[in-house]
């Protein structure tokens, strides 16, 4: 029998991530063999990790927090999407050269449309955060017919430049957290800030959230907690936690990757987020 073809997720931390769960049994359904691991990776072993990945003739990799922005400079070549978000969180080795697109976009999208039945054409939307998770998502949720996005941060600056990068393909506008209370209800909010990844919930205006305002959090699992309780308590009474869109993003590397397509409804179902 031949060696499985190797894949990981790199990220800081890592421990709890599902994405290893996610490709064995995606792997196990299509029939294909690989191993999927995870590996702690500290911003300063980034480069060497790859490196030392690519050499042990490694196929692909999965980039999470904090390194989304900082793996750009270390690719060969972008897809035209990862290039325009500045983010990457998909890596494919393809004749010795390294490739690296965003797969979160196209997840997140497929999450809220296909599996939540949440149409985004004409809709008001907020995302709240401007690192590389937000970097990620704009484009994609601006094509499918987003009527306007407004982009919060703590650090204004960061929203100032993510809404004018992106101004190019949409109504793009930026805010001040505090400033939010003299607009809305949204008909959806995203949080994007990785605020959950240590319990915390930044304090947002509740004027944003109204009943029919849907509520997603990028994040998955207890991170995805305190955000969540904040809008139900604002009075959402549609919230929901980025599983689907994890879900989503990996059968789309794993489709690159692989080349066969994953059914991603039998996982949604088996697991909550
Ligand atoms: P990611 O790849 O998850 O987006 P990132 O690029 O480090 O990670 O960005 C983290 C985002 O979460 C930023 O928008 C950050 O706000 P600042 O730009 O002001 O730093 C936001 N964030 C993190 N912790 C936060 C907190 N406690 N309150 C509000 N925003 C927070």
């Amino acid at each position: 029998m031949s060696t499985p073809d190797r894949y990981a997720v790199l990220g800081y931390p890592i421990a709890h991530s599902r994405s290893p769960v996610i490709h064995a049994l995606f792997a196990e359904q299509t029939r294909q063999s690989i191993v999927y691991e995870a590996v702690e990776t500290p911003p300063e072993k980034l480069e060497s990790t790859i490196a030392t990945f690519r050499r042990g003739g490694g196929k692909g990799l999965n980039i999470t927090v904090p390194h989304k922005s900082e793996v750009v400079r270390l690719v060969d070549e972008l897809t035209e999407h990862a290039a325009t978000a500045g983010a990457v969180n998909t890596l494919w080795i393809d004749d010795g050269r390294l490739f690296g697109t965003n797969t979160d976009g196209v997840g997140l999208v497929r999450d809220l449309t296909a599996n939540k039945g949440w149409s985004l054409h004409g809709r008001s939307l907020l995302i709240l955060g401007a690192g590389g998770a937000t970097r990620g998502i704009v484009r994609p949720l601006l094509e499918q017919g987003a009527g306007k996005i407004v982009i919060a941060n703590r650090t204004l600056d960061k929203a100032i430049a993510l809404a004018a990068h992106f101004g190019a393909f949409g109504d793009v506008a930026s805010e001040r957290f505090d400033d939010l209370a003299n607009l809305g209800p949204f008909d959806l909010v995203i949080n994007a800030t990785s605020a959950g990844l240590d319990g915390k919930r930044p304090e947002f205006p509740e004027r944003i959230v109204g009943a029919e305002t849907r509520c997603y959090d990028l994040a998955y699992g207890a991170s995805s907690q305190p955000f969540l309780e904040w809008a139900r308590g604002a009075g959402a009474q549609h919230v929901a936690s980025g599983w689907g869109m994890l879900v989503e993003q990996a059968a789309e590397a794993f489709e690159i990757w692989r080349g066969v397509r994953p059914n991603t409804a039998d996982l949604l179902s088996r697991f909550a987020g």
